[in-house]
């Protein structure tokens, strides 16, 4: 099949597009979902691959019955179909698969954990909290500063790097920013940290699905070490997520989690763990999610994620444009002309709550946004200046209404007609503010 369709037939790659819901007056409209960077809807093919599998679908590894091995098998497979779509290095790197971003990033910091010692982790002030708080207790953890516009400053990289001679075990960064939707230069960092003899982890969250990923092995400076993902924000939300990492890692110490599939030999003396990535994958595995994956692999290598990128972007830019000729309206992102974003748009109605804005998008149009601080809290409080201050006060007062971002973000399958759709209700909200309140 020929995917390079045009736009409007990528509509019809993805589950649910059509489906019909309640406005706040009783009308049914077809329902806009401008949330992907939360999740994304499955793609057809997903759904399609997944009925077709579960008719083989057997327990994996220790099962002897053909379905078994046809699944053990599958299952073994797809970890190269994986690192394929990154460009890994098939000899070096592991895929280990676990439930998201979130547990691939936790798996990791436990990997690096020294115990006492208490390295240094470099972390950045535009992480989500899965790229922050897992490195909190484990680790010094210091944070790369972000400048006026949210954007991660290089200089303050290099210069951590250099402050800490040599001692930073991992910069720890994201590859595209939920919030901002800003694209950070991981090779560039990657060379800074190598440079520095650290090693750096991508979190691929947001990045994978809509940007070409490499990891580029056989450049030793560019080269990323780890990368982590989710499957369920690339169109195969099945509850499968990816570490990738060199084996050597996972090789040494017991895994954070043990138990069924972990260990090779066991007495009540003594265990012989299994090698990576099976010694990281305790328990019964999610053959399915990992089934959803390849397919969702497979459609997005198809279509090319470069021209995904493109249209992403020209939806972003129109969205962007007609956004900031909008008088009440404040955008808390800027790019120039042609510098590396995803489809992510954080806006606000001044004097209207971000929450309410939400409501009446959800309420009068059928459009699902996204509001608040996306788990990304110190690096909205950044954009949003708000002092350490405020913050002891919204500590104290579990009532008071939070300071946040409306969030727009975009998949493939979004079209132009729907952000007119947006843009119209949102002239009319700026322009008749008190019939909303
Ligand atoms: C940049 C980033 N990192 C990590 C995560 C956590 O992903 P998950 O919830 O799939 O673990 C998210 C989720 O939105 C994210 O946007």
């Amino acid at each position: 099949m020929n995917y390079k369709l045009s736009r409007s037939h990528y509509r019809n790659l993805v589950v649910g597009t059509d489906t019909k819901i309640p406005l706040s007056n009783g009308q049914l409209t077809t329902a806009i979902n401008f949330d992907n960077a939360a999740s994304t809807p499955p793609f057809v093919s997903v759904m399609e691959e997944i009925v077709k599998f579960s008719t083989m679908y057997s327990s994996i590894h220790r099962g002897t019955g053909y379905k078994s091995q046809y699944s053990s098998q599958l299952f073994e497979e797809a970890r190269l179909s994986v690192l394929k779509f990154v460009h890994a290095n098939p000899l070096q790197d592991t895929v280990i698969f676990v439930k998201n971003t979130t547990e691939a990033i936790n798996k990791l910091s436990y990997r690096l954990w020294e115990g006492k010692k208490r390295s240094v982790v470099l972390s950045t002030c535009m992480e989500h909290h899965s790229n922050d708080l897992p490195w909190r207790k484990k680790f010094q953890v210091e944070y790369v500063q972000t400048d006026l516009q949210g954007k991660l400053s290089l200089e303050d990289l290099e210069g951590k790097l250099i402050k800490h001679k040599g001692n930073v075990k991992l910069v720890t960064v994201t590859g595209a920013s939920n919030v901002t939707g800003y694209v950070n230069p991981i090779h560039k960092i990657a060379e800074l940290a190598h440079h520095y003899k650290a090693k750096i982890l991508v979190d691929g969250a947001q990045l994978v699905p809509h940007y070409a990923v490499n990891m580029k092995p056989k450049n030793p400076l560019q080269h990323i070490d780890y990368l982590a993902f989710s499957a369920h924000k690339m169109y195969a939300p099945f509850g499968i997520g990816v570490l990738i990492g060199p084996k050597e890692t996972f090789e040494q110490g017991i895994s954070e989690f043990v138990g069924g599939g972990t260990a090779e030999t066991v007495t009540h003396d003594w265990v012989v763990w299994e090698k990576p990535p099976h010694n990281e994958e305790a328990g019964s595995p999610n053959v399915i999610g990992v089934v959803a994956l390849v397919a969702a692999i497979k459609t997005l290598t198809a279509l090319g994620m470069e021209t995904i990128d493109h249209y992403e972007n020209q939806l972003t830019n129109y969205a962007n444009s007609k956004l900031k000729s909008m008088p009440g309206i404040t955008l808390y992102s800027q790019t120039a002309l042609g510098e590396p974003r995803i489809g992510v748009i954080p806006f606000n109605i001044k004097g209207l709550a971000h929450e309410r804005v939400a409501t009446i998008l959800s309420n009068q149009a059928g459009i699902a946004v996204r509001t608040g601080c996306f788990c990304t809290q110190p690096y909205i409080q950044k954009l949003l200046s708000i002092s350490p201050k405020q913050m002891e006060f919204y500590r104290r007062s579990a009532d008071a209404p939070r300071p946040g971002l409306v969030r727009i973000s975009f998949g493939l399958y979004n079209d132009f007609a729907e952000i007119d759709v947006l843009t119209q209700l949102l002239e009319r909200i700026i322009k008749h503010p008190t019939t909303y309140i």
